[in-house]
């Protein structure tokens, strides 16, 4: 097993989990304005020093997937760069490489991710000067009725995740490849379901055609739900049964873990979600770690009781951990 393979392993061991807190400027700030609070380089600042700084953290947390502005900051009132912070306390710094997303052309309703241009050079990059240990890159797919997502989007998105996977095992670091089927629609789970196999099954041919090496690969996924406007709510034994029956069909066991997006279920339902998924896994005796990679299924407790006021910090940090303490347990199935 290579080092990198081992590092895959470690990252997506339960009971804990990595906390993605790589949201660009632009989405960090839309979801600061949401909560009321201020935007700006400043808050998003503090949000992250909030967040990073939390002692105990390590007992929950792997790694935190970063953004590249986060690489750069100050943590713990301004005394260390964070991610010597995070290695301090045994926690990996990650870092999220893609530039986001733009329409397709071929299919201006779907999305296409950017930044293979010059992404060995910034991942030697980061490697070289911030000592990160892993990335991330996200493809979005969208699921309308029985049309979208098309193939040419599935199939290209693909693409470009085993290529940036690719580079990155060159680079020294685990990619984890993040394939996000929305949640957003009217359609059923069944459809869900039907779509994340697809897409995991061609994500692992891209990964094959390009020698990426599986077993030092992460997959980042959705859970198989139906969309949030058929006004439909699936048990969380559905959403398990439905998820691990897509992973069965589509990921290989050299696969050493699967992480879970929140994908803008509420807190309690992605920490419910992830106990019935963590327990069905354990009755299937499943070949690959399960556990949780959310952003805003972590924050929004914090978020509310922070307010963006310097007061508040104690009991924002306070509501923090007890989310992690919960999503944590829900990772073992608990
Ligand atoms: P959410 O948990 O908010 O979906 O974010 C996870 C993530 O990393 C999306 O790319």
């Amino acid at each position: 097993m290579t080092d990198i393979s081992e590092t895959a392993r470690t990252l997506t061991t339960p009971p804990k989990g990595v906390f993605a807190a790589d949201e660009s400027p632009k989405s960090a700030d839309k979801r600061l304005a949401s909560y009321g609070i201020k935007t700006g380089i400043e808050m998003r600042y503090k949000e992250r020093d909030m967040f990073l700084s939390t002692p105990g953290i390590e007992a929950y947390l792997s790694g935190v997937i970063l953004h590249e502005e986060t690489l750069n900051q100050t943590c713990a009132l301004e005394t260390v760069p964070c991610p010597t912070l995070l290695l301090s306390s045994g926690i990996l710094p990650g870092i999220k490489v893609d530039q986001g997303t733009e329409p397709m052309s071929e299919s201006p309703k779907e999305l296409i991710t950017k930044g293979l241009l010059g992404l060995s050079k910034r991942l030697h990059d980061y490697k070289a000067t911030h000592n990160t240990a892993f990335t991330k890159w996200r493809a979005v797919i969208t699921i309308e009725g029985n049309v979208l997502p098309s193939a040419t989007a599935i199939v290209e998105n693909a693409k470009r995740l085993a290529m940036y996977a690719r580079c990155a095992q060159e680079a020294g670091m685990v990619p984890i490849v993040e394939p996000e089927v929305l949640y957003t629609g009217t359609h059923s789970i069944f459809r869900s379901k039907e779509v994340i196999t697809e897409v995991l099954q061609t994500v692992m041919r891209a990964l094959d055609e390009h020698g990426v090496d599986k077993t030092a690969t992460i997959v980042k996924s959705s859970m198989t739900m139906s969309g949030k406007d058929s006004r439909r709510v699936d048990t969380p034994e559905e959403v398990a049964a439905h998820t691990l029956e897509a992973f069965l069909h589509a990921v290989p066991q050299d696969i050493p873990g699967i992480i879970f997006l929140s994908g803008g279920q509420d807190d309690d339902q992605a920490t419910d979600n992830l106990r019935a998924i963590a327990k069905l896994a354990k009755e299937k005796n499943v070949p690959w770690n399960l556990t949780f990679s959310y952003s805003r299924a972590l924050q929004d407790d914090a978020l509310k009781a922070w307010g963006g006021k310097d007061e508040n910090v104690p009991a924002a940090r306070e509501a923090f951990l007890a989310r992690l303490t919960k999503v944590s347990a829900a990772a073992v199935g608990t």
